[in-house]
């Protein structure tokens, strides 16, 4: 069985940021067809293009869930752009590692989070 580090453990049973955000400025969504999951990213974007809030829903395994909280937590406060930079490996390595096997879990997180902020762009007209 993979071994999941303590980060991967604490961020999988007590994930933060779970939820939707009524008025989200931007919406990402994100499936794995080989696995089934689903992640939806919500982000909330201040004037200075700050992301002041940013939550998921996630539908997946516990790695999913994991990537998931801890992609909102490396995204808040950020600018969109630096956030478009958050890649799937900066996620997996703030997790402590994923197992080899488990390392597409983290491409949904960083994947839906950048549809997210897409979506406000594209809201936006740029
Ligand atoms: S097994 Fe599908 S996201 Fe992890």
């Amino acid at each position: 069985m993979a071994q999941y580090s303590d980060e991967v453990m604490d961020h999988f049973t007590n994930p933060r940021n779970v939820g939707e955000i009524e008025d989200a400025d931007g919406v990402g969504e994100v499936g794995n067809p080989v696995c089934g999951d689903m992640m939806t990213f919500y982000v909330k974007v201040g004037e200075d293009e700050r992301l002041e809030d940013v939550k998921f829903k996630t539908f997946g395994c516990g790695a999913a869930i994991a990537v998931s909280s801890m992609v909102s937590e490396m995204a808040k406060g950020k600018t969109v752009d630096e956030a478009m930079r958050i890649s799937r490996d900066d996620v997996a390595k703030e997790l402590g590692g994923l197992p080899k096997q488990k390392m597409h879990c983290s491409n949904l997180g960083a994947d839906a989070l950048h549809l997210a902020i897409e979506d406000y762009r594209s809201k936006k007209g740029n």
